[in-house]
């Protein structure tokens, strides 16, 4: 037995904050934002709403499609880095929402690699019968993290959730290879210090911004490119597969520079290359599943076709997926 994706689903906030928006906030450019990234406008939720609302609402799209009922999943894993709140888990609080009591939930704190994480962990649970159907959610409001005075990271974030509910199918189809790495040591090249145990959460804290988002972006892009591109090579190779027979290509949505580099370290060319990076900016954990979700709905993937998913993110943590459709 394999592990495939049955159903997907995606949700945005309603509010768009164009570059033009951010001319007015911060000393930048139209011009620089699109160069240097390929962002034209990312979503922004608005005051009182939040996380799981939206992740809520790409799960039950996810389970529509996927023909089941809410009481027949088994595992509900939401990778977040911003959740609702420090303790019960987002993926309690979707759970609650959804009415899928039967299932068992928890949050994965991955960054921008914690969907592929979910993909990874549900997989080999799926494979040996343990569980039946696993809902796997990135969802994130990135725009509460961000510090709006921090040209370099304020121009780059936005909000959104993508899921996907996985199922048994026969072999040959669905997860052919997965894989997930981490190094801890480059804590301080992306990180939001505050908030936790070691800094707390105090009116000093909030004041210096210890909670919001930083990062060493040029540290961080080339990383990025080489980690991403060699853990890529080496799904293909564990599932017997080459870079011709990828029908569809789902990096990380984190800067165009990035998908194209690592497009061409791969060889993979550029019609197979999914990009929404325009509209959406860097939603982290919510990049991938929202890409193939909109893949979906707009008929772009298709029976059979082979697909191919990588991503980086804070920690740092990497990973990529090849799949059957
Ligand atoms: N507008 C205008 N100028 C800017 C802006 C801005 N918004 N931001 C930075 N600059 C300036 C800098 O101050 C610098 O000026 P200087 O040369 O006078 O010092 C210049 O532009 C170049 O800055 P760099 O940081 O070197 O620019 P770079 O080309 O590296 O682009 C960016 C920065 C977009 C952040 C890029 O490095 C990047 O995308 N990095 C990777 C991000 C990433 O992948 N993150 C991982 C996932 S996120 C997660 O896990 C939550």
């Amino acid at each position: 037995m394999n592990a495939a994706i049955l159903g997907t689903g995606h949700s945005y906030p309603e509010g768009i904050l164009t570059n033009a928006d951010l001319e007015k906030i911060v000393e930048t450019s139209d011009e620089w934002i699109t160069s240097r990234t390929g962002i034209k406008q990312r979503r922004k939720a608005a005051p009182g709403e939040y996380t799981s609302q939206f992740a809520a609402r790409a799960s039950q799209e996810a389970i529509k499609r996927a023909g089941i009922d809410p009481n027949e999943i088994d595992l509900i894993l939401c990778a977040t880095v911003t959740p609702d709140q420090i303790l019960p888990s987002t993926a309690c609080l979707i759970q609650a929402q959804l009415g899928a009591n039967k299932a068992a939930a928890m949050d994965i704190v991955a960054a921008c690699s914690g969907f592929l994480y979910g993909l990874s962990i549900a997989n080999p649970m799926i494979r040996c019968g343990q569980v039946k159907y696993a809902l796997v959610i990135g969802a994130e409001l990135l725009t509460r993290y961000v510090d709006y005075t921090d040209r370099s990271t304020c121009v780059l974030f936005g909000d959104g959730a993508g899921a996907a509910i996985l199922g048994p199918v026969e072999e040959g189809r669905g997860i052919l290879a997965a894989r997930i790495r981490s190094d801890g040591r480059y804590e301080e090249q992306l990180y939001a210090p505050g908030g936790g145990t070691k800094a707390g959460f105090t009116a000093e804290t909030i004041a210096r911004g210890d909670h919001f988002f930083k990062m060493k972006g040029n540290e961080v892009f080339k990383v990025a490119v080489r980690s991403m591109a060699e853990i890529s090579r080496g799904v293909l190779c564990e599932a017997g597969l080459k870079t011709e027979d990828i029908d569809l290509f789902i990096p990380h949505q984190a800067n165009q520079r990035i998908t194209d580099a690592v497009s061409n370290a791969l060889n993979v060319d550029e019609s197979k290359v999914f990009s929404n990076i325009a509209q959406h900016g860097n939603t982290s954990s919510a990049s991938i599943p929202i890409g193939l979700d909109e893949c979906v709905e707009s008929g772009r993937v298709k029976k059979d076709d082979v697909i191919l998913m990588a991503s980086f993110g804070g920690g740092f943590t990497w990973g990529a997926v090849a799949m059957r459709w």
